[in-house]
């Protein structure tokens, strides 16, 4: 059986009191001791992330890391840097990094490598947009996004990574992918593993993302090949996550 992960994306949110505030209710609530939990923080409050949970059994991770290990790279942060903070993971080729930096497929195969490299586990993010989702592309579309990955680090390179399918459509808009159509996404996400390594599409975590709440929670990850969920906005409410946590257990 595949253990479940809920992880936090704050993306660019919180300041330092709603980064401890958040941090002592998580660790007052004791997630992380029946499913796994990832926080991924901004760069900036990784060492507070790092200094608060390490006695605990939370894990934490960068947002993104430099297609690069380190040089002359302004703004960047390499995946070396976020292993000395003590990140076991980070993400990677999520839509708003596609969408707004530049990350492309290319490139997220690179900077899983890097971070496989440095033995961070890499969060492979993957969805369609509402277009290709509506012209039946969606499929065509995460099999590239994935294609390109596994072409730059091997199918068993594969095994040490964690996929996130993350429409689009459902990021931030309060639209929820269906329990029916996350599962049927998810599932041919395994099956396209599976066509090259039985073992590892088995093994996988594949996670769900977008417009995850308390509400919709229970029922996505009751979906055979939902391992559990990438949560944004609803991470940033203490109760709320702990509920979506407890979804998990
Ligand atoms: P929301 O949960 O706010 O829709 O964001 C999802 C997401 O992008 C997580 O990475």
């Amino acid at each position: 059986m595949r253990r479940k992960l809920v992880a936090a994306n704050w993306k660019m949110n919180g300041d330092t009191a709603l980064v401890s505030g958040l941090l002592s209710g998580f660790l007052e609530a004791e997630l992380g001791a029946k499913c796994d939990v990832a926080i991924f923080a901004p760069t900036i409050f990784l060492p507070q992330v790092a200094a608060t949970l390490k006695e605990s059994k939370i894990r934490w991770g960068g947002q993104n890391s430099a297609a690069y290990l380190k040089g002359a790279y302004t703004g960047e942060t390499s995946s070396v840097m976020l292993k000395e903070c003590g990140c076991q993971y980070v993400l990677v080729g999520h839509s708003e990094r596609r969408a707004l930096f530049g990350d492309t497929n290319e490139i997220c195969g690179v900077k899983t490598e890097l971070a496989l490299s440095e033995g961070l586990i890499p969060v492979v993010c993957v969805g369609e947009t509402l277009e290709q989702r509506e012209a039946n592309q969606t499929m065509d579309i995460v099999r590239e996004q994935l294609r390109a990955v596994i072409d730059q680090v091997g199918i068993d390179a594969l095994a040490s990574c964690v996929i996130a399918y993350e429409p689009v459509w459902a990021i931030g808009t309060g639209v929820t992918a269906s329990p029916d159509q996350a599962q049927a996404v998810h599932a041919d996400i395994r099956a396209y593993v599976a066509e090259q390594r039985a073992s590892v599409a088995e093994k996988i975590q594949i996670l769900y993302g977008g417009s995850v709440t308390a509400g919709t929670a229970q029922e996505l990850f009751g979906m055979p090949d939902v391992d559990g969920g990438l949560v944004g906005g609803a991470s940033l409410k203490l109760s709320e996550f702990v509920t979506i946590c407890h979804s998990a257990e």
